[in-house]
This record gives structure tokens, sequence and C-alpha cells, in this order.
């Protein structure tokens, strides 16, 4: 009896022992995101978020009604606080973009395009946990019009246009850098100033 238990003992220490090992021998690179996620885990991934989307947002079309206004409030929001990370015209080509796991994806793409209206308002109002889509609604979802009117603004991403892109560029957060350049140019263009930026040292 006792050795029955010491056996049973000895193998749980056993499969423990394997198991840390073979932790530590695939841990390496498990938390990094410059890989790029195999073709199962995204399907599987959208899969279950798709299940993890109360049914009702997932029948709900949008309460809004279209007006040139309502998409002009969406696209200088999606350029203000989207286009870091998903770009002007939603392809996703941004500095930050590709190198998030799972990386951005390009939202006139069939597959977000295909999404109903509440199921893209979920994702903007809730984010998307463990990647780098980050929530956006406050308080109560019923009273969240800005997502609602982002839901717009995607579907309106295939057919955006060049003259749209021109003007979201001006809405665009700016680095440092170029608000220093913005600035010397104002100062240049006013008259203030003989060079927009004095790139080499006048000597005397
Ligand atoms: C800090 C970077 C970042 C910002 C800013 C950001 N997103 Fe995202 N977004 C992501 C990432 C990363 C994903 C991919 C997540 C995934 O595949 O699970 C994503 C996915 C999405 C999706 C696709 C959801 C899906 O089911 O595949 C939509 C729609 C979206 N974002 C809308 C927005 C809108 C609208 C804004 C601005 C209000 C925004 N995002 C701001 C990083 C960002």
């Amino acid at each position: 009896m006792f050795r029955r238990i010491k056996i049973f003992f000895f193998l749980v220490l056993l499969l423990l022992l394997g198991g840390i090992l073979g932790a530590l021998w695939f841990l390496p690179g498990v938390f990094s995101a410059k890989a790029t996620p195999p073709e199962w885990e995204v399907k599987a991934a959208r899969y279950i978020r798709h299940l993890a989307t109360p049914s009702h947002f997932l029948k709900m079309s949008n309460p809004l009604h279209l007006t040139p206004e309502v998409l002009g409030d969406a696209r200088h929001h999606f350029a203000d606080h989207c286009a870091t990370c998903h770009a002007n015209d939603g392809s996703g080509k941004t500095a930050m973009g590709p190198n998030f796991y799972p990386p951005v994806p390009d939202l006139r793409d069939p597959v977000i395009q295909d999404m109903t209206d509440g199921e893209l308002f979920y994702v903007i109002h809730h984010g998307i946990r463990f990647t780098g889509m980050p929530a956006w609604g406050k308080g109560d979802p019923s009273e969240d019009t800005e997502s609602w009117k982002l839901v717009f603004f995607i579907r309106h991403l295939p057919n955006i246009t060049p003259e749209e892109i021109a003007e979201m560029k001006t809405l665009n957060p700016m680095t440092q850098e170029e608000r220093d350049e913005q600035a010397a140019l104002d100062r240049f263009l006013s008259g203030e100033d003989i060079a927009p930026s004095p790139s080499h040292d006048h000597h005397h």
C-alpha cells in the first residue's frame, strides 16, 4: 500500500519536473510581440471574440443617421485618435501598426467590413484585451455616440478620397519635432524669421 503511494508521488513529481522543464524549453520568446500570429490563431481568436460579444450588440445596426457632418466628426476623431496605429486610410501601415501582436488589421478588409455595426461598435467601445487595441468608450454604451460615428467612418474607409486623407493629415497628432518645424515655418511665413530651420551655424 505505502509502496503504491510512494510510486504515485514519484510519478507526480516526475510529471511536475517534466512540465517545468518543458515550460522553460518553450518559454523564451513566448512573450515577444515580434512574431506573426499563425493563421489558425487569428481565426480562432476572431471566432472566440465573436462568441464573447453579447448577442444584442451583434444584431445592432447604427442608431445614428449618416450625414456629412457626422462623417466629418468621425474623420476628425479617427485622424486624431486612431490613425497613429491604423493610418488615415485604415490600412494599418504605420510605424507601430505591424509591430503589435496581433498586428493592426487593414480596416478596409472584408474580414472587418463583414462585421455587423454593433460588433464594430463593441470593439471600439470596449477595446480588445491582451492586444494593442484600447477601449475608447466612457460610461454607458447607449450614450456613446462617438463610437457609432466611428462605425460609419470605418464603413466609409474602402471609398475614402485623397482629399479626405489630405484633410486628415492636418489633424494627425504631431511629434515635438513636427511641432517645432511647423512653428518655425509659421514664423518664416509671417516674415519674422529668415529661414524655416537654420541648419548650419553662422560664422561672423
Ligand atoms: C495603440 C494602437 C491603437 C489605437 C490608437 C487604435 N487601435 Fe484599433 N486596433 C489596434 C490593434 C493592435 C488591433 C488588432 C487587435 C486584434 O486583432 O485583436 C486593432 C483592431 C481594431 C479593429 C478591428 C477589430 C477586429 O475585430 O478585428 C477596429 C474596428 C479598430 N481597431 C478600431 C479603432 C478605432 C476606431 C480607433 C480610434 C478610436 C482605434 N482602433 C485606435 C490598435 C489600435
